[in-house]
Formats: C-alpha cells, sequence, structure tokens
C-alpha cells in the first residue's frame, strides 16, 4: 500500500531455519506459532494498511525466556519486532519483511500493587483495561485510558508513549512511569524496576525506553504510578459554531473547573456524521458544527456537579455553546464518550484510512482540517478532525474506499510540510513506527535525528530490534551498518 515499502530493501539478516525453530521450540514449549492462519492477524496492522510476511510467533512467558530468545537472534542476526496488543497506528507494531515477531501476549501477570503509594508493577502484557479493573479494587485508577484500552498491552503503552484522553490531568508516561525492566537487543536484562518516586542516581534510563517503539529493547515489566480512583465522574457534551468557540469553552473550563477537569475532548461535524452513519450511533445534541466533551473528575460528585452546571450556564449564556447536556450516571457518560472513542473503528467501515496525528498551537489548530477539506474534496469520502484539543493534539483523518495513490499524493507531504511551517508536530502521540518514520525532519532537526541514531547503534549495534521503524532510511548511500 505504500511506495516507501516497495522501494525499501530488507536487511542483510538471516532467515528463519528448522533448527531456528528447534532452539525457541526448546526455551517456549508449544508457544511457538508457524502456523500461516494464526500469523496473519499478527503479519497486519489494526489499520490494515501495513502488512509483514513473518514466518514465526514466539510466546514468551518471562523475562528469563524473553532474554534467551533475543539472545539468540542476536547470535544469530535475526531481525525482531516487539507486539503487543497491535493496535498501534503508524505500522511499528508488525513485521516489514519476515521479523520474528515477539509478542507479550502472555505476560500478564500483576505483580504488586501499593494502596499508599499507589505503585503498580506487572508484566507488560498486561491489558490496559485489565490493570484499571484491577487498580480500581484498591482505589485506584490507572493514568491513562484510550479507545484501545480493551486490547492495548501496558507495555505497548509506554514503548509508544500513548496519549490519550487522561493524558490533560495526569500528564504524560514520561512522568507517570516510575519504573521498567527491558531485554536489550543482546538479551541483556536491564533491571530498572523502580517503585520510587525519586531516584535522581545518574541517567534516568527509563526514559529511553518511553516511546522508543520497540527500537531498543522489549519492555518486560512496568512500574507506574496510579492516581486515586475518583468519587465521582460527570460529562457534558457541549454544541458550538465555531472552532473559536470551543476554544472559548476551553478557556471557560478551566477557569470554572480547574483541577477537576479531566478531559477536553473536540469533534466537528463530519466526525459526529461519521459515528452516526457507519456505526448507528445517536447524539444526545442535535446537529452542531462542533462539538466538546468535558469531563470532570472529583472527590464530591455534588460539587462537581455543580461546577460543570455553572460553566455550563456561563457557556451558554455568552453564546459560546448553543447547547449541552451534562451526564452523570453511568450509562449516560459511557454513551457520551462512546461517541468520541469509537471514531477510529467508524473510519474503518468506509475503506482506507489515511490517518494523521499532529499538534499545532491552538491559534492555527482547525486551520489545517479546513486547508486539507479544501484541498483534498471529493477525493476523500470524509474528511475528519477530531482529537485532545486540550492537549493541543488533532486527529485529522481521510477515508476512500480503498487505497487511492491521487488521493494521498494531495495529503503527503502536503500536510507534514503545512504542519512543520505552522511549528507543530507531525506526531502528536502515536509515534513514527514504520509509516512516519520519512517525515521526522520535519520535526526534529537533523543534530537530534544524528543523536537518535548514535544511541540506537549504541544499544544496538547490529540493528536487529524493530528494523525499519523510527528513525529514517538512510538513502543517500551511506551504510547504516
Ligand atoms: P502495539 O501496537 O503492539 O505496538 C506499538 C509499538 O510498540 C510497536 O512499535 C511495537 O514494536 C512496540 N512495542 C509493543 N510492545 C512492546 C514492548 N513490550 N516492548 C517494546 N516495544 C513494544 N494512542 C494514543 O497515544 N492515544 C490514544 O488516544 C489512542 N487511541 C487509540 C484508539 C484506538 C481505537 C486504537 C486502535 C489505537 C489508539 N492509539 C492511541 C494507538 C496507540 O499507540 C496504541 O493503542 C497503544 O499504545 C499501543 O499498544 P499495543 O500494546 O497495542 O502496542
Ligand atoms: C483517538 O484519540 O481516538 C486515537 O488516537 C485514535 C485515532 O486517532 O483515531
Ligand atoms: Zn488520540
Amino acid at each position: 500500500t505504500s511506495s516507501r515499502l516497495t522501494s525499501l530493501t530488507r536487511g542483510p539478516y538471516s532467515v528463519v531455519n528448522d533448527e531456528d525453530i528447534q532452539f525457541f521450540n526448546k526455551v517456549l514449549e508449544g508457544r511457538v506459532i508457524t502456523d500461516k492462519d494464526e500469523l496473519e492477524s499478527h503479519n497486519t496492522d489494526w489499520l490494515k494498511t501495513v502488512k509483514g510476511n513473518s514466518q514465526v510467533l514466539l510466546r514468551p512467558k518471562t523475562t528469563e525466556e524473553v532474554s534467551a530468545i533475543v539472545k539468540y537472534c542476536h547470535d544469530r542476526y535475526l531481525a525482531v519486532v516487539p507486539q503487543g496488543g497491535n493496535t498501534g497506528l503508524v505500522g511499528g507494531s508488525v513485521p516489514v519483511f519476515d521479523e520474528v515477531i515477539i509478542s507479550t501476549q502472555l505476560m500478564n501477570n500483576i505483580i504488586s500493587i501499593n494502596p499508599v503509594s499507589g505503585a503498580l508493577i506487572c508484566q507488560a502484557g498486561c491489558i490496559l483495561e485489565t490493570l484499571d479493573s484491577h487498580v480500581q479494587e484498591h482505589g485506584l485508577t490507572m493514568p491513562l485510558d484510550l479507545g484501545a484500552k480493551g486490547s492495548c498491552h501496558i507495555g505497548g503503552n509506554v514503548a509508544t508513549n500513548a496519549g490519550g484522553i487522561r493524558l490533560l490531568r495526569y500528564g504524560s508516561l514520561h512522568g507517570t512511569v516510575l519504573g521498567l525492566e527491558a531485554v536489550l537487543p543482546d538479551g541483556e536484562i536491564m533491571d530498572c524496576l523502580t517503585p520510587l518516586r525519586k531516584d535522581n542516581t545518574g541517567y534516568d534510563l527509563k526514559q529511553l525506553f518511553i516511546g522508543s517503539e520497540g527500537t531498543l529493547g522489549i519492555i518486560t515489566k512496568v512500574s507506574i504510578l496510579c492516581p486515586q480512583k475518583p468519587n465521582a465522574v460527570c460529562v457534558a457534551l457541549l454544541g458550538c459554531e465555531s472552532f473559536q468557540k470551543v476554544l472559548d469553552i476551553f478557556v471557560a473550563c478551566k477557569s470554572h473547573l480547574g483541577e477537576i477537569m479531566s478531559a477536553f475532548e473536540f469533534m466537528d461535524s463530519q466526525t459526529m456524521q461519521l459515528v452516526k452513519e457507519n456505526l448507528s450511533m445517536t447524539s444526545p445534541l442535535v446537529d452542531y458544527p462542533f462539538y466538546t466533551l468535558v469531563e470532570c473528575s472529583g472527590s464530591n460528585g455534588t460539587h462537581d456537579e455543580e461546577k460543570l452546571t455553572k460553566m455550563l450556564q456561563a457557556v451558554m449564556d455568552d453564546g459560546a455553546a448553543l447547547d449541552g447536556t451534562v451526564a452523570t450516571d453511568s450509562t449516560k457518560i459511557y454513551n457520551i464518550w462512546a461517541l468520541r472513542e469509537s471514531c477510529a473503528s467508524a473510519l474503518m467501515k468506509d475503506g482506507y484510512n489515511y490517518k494523521y496525528d499532529v499538534s499545532l498551537p491552538l491559534e492555527h489548530f482547525y486551520t489545517l482540517a479546513e486547508v486539507m477539506r479544501e484541498r483534498v474534496k471529493n477525493h476523500a469520502i470524509r474528511t475528519v478532525a477530531y482529537g485532545h484539543v486540550g492537549d493541543g493534539n488533532l486527529h485529522l483523518n481521510f477515508t476512500t474506499a480503498e487505497y487511492c495513490p491521487a488521493t494521498m499524493a494531495l495529503i503527503e507531504p502536503f500536510i507534514y510540510d503545512w504542519v512543520a511551517k505552522h511549528r507543530g508536530s507531525i506526531s502528536a502521540e502515536h509515534g513514527l513506527g514504520f509509516k512516519k518514520r520519512q517525515f521526522i525532519y520535519h520535526s526534529k532537526t537533523p543534530s537530534a535525528v544524528a543523536l537518535m541514531a548514535t544511541i540506537k547503534k549504541a544499544v544496538d549495534p547490529r540493528g536487529i530490534m524493530n528494523p525499519y521503524k523510527v528513525l529514517p532510511e538512510v538513502t543517500n548511500g551511506e551504510n547504516e551498518s
């Protein structure tokens, strides 16, 4: 589906042979998958836009098993791709050629929860939603939440530095991850699994792995700080007439709600249309050009609802909002959130989804959607914009029935040039993976990219760990090795 893929040549890695399979079977006892049908879903990304051709999927249960198989792959010069829930949106979690897939699917033990400090320690393959349910029993909640919670793994979240809908309140994983354990590309186990809040003893190595997208090693355990579970949650869905009004409502929310605001999301009318048409969902509001979804989480439900209702009254009085509804019961809250969290699945129903995830200064935020809609016109079924506006993160999506090179030519590289010109980031939260790595220079200087390459080389001199991802392909005759 990508011209970048057809022009790419396979690295000089070994090819998996029978002896390798025998070794893997010896270490993993029946957890070595070579069945083509079973491999299919692990070779294909969530968006169904990239597809690899791996012949083997390994499912270790322990760090020691990961270490043994990675050491073997290193010594045999076999390339590997770490895989969690395979919900990544930039083609980073699937092989490009025939890399060995190492899945964290069976690494799903919770090791400890400290209800006093809030530190949770678990294996990397724990599913985010399962962790949330577990920590709730201890009065805690996970510091991150995203639409893929039912299948993404905490290791995958850390590897992608996933943002999501709670980032506004609890900050990024660079702050909430306390420690981690990872298996380095030569099989060495790096144990930085501290539950401590403060630890200034030398370089903070865990930070390197947060957002490294599987290129520096396989994260095997995570220590993460869970905040107190809020006693009460309430949500408001508001309709308004312009994007400027969305920003006015954001300012009003900050002033009325302060520290209890836990999410501030937006959808444009085309997005609402999308979820209605493709998933038969219903909105509690009639049609408006823009919608904002505001969530409050706090210790006193009555006070929080009062604050939210006051805010709603104020923004309706001054014309920022045209209509709004407040939800306090869990079914209504769930239904409102479903409208926003189903956007990604709804897009898939159109056929092919061109997905962009950018950061922009708020004054340019929605202009990009308008510029692109005008540019792409009827070369897309639809152009929809939604996202974590409270974090300056726009999700801009186009769809066609199937992949269309002419549509792609209208979108790229124009969209990246526009974002760079307006001092944004071409990947706010999804990462670079395979699909966006060539555009890294739109958001990072040559010297920053060179330092990244130096770090990659130091940690993974043989280049076996998730090759063809994150760092750009070296094209001017330079040899990567
Ligand atoms: P995978 O997709 O399996 O892998 C992602 C990357 O991490 C790959 O490069 C892989 O090699 C690497 N990796 C995985 N596990 C490990 C490991 N243990 N060690 C080292 N490397 C590893 N992202 C956001 O940031 N915010 C959102 O709001 C958001 N919402 C989403 C909603 C939907 C419906 C979907 C489908 C995706 C969404 N995403 C979002 C994308 C996001 O990147 C992933 O959902 C999630 O963080 C990836 O976790 P995963 O376990 O599926 O990882
Ligand atoms: C979201 O916020 O819904 C996710 O990042 C997925 C997407 O961008 O579609
Ligand atoms: Zn998102």
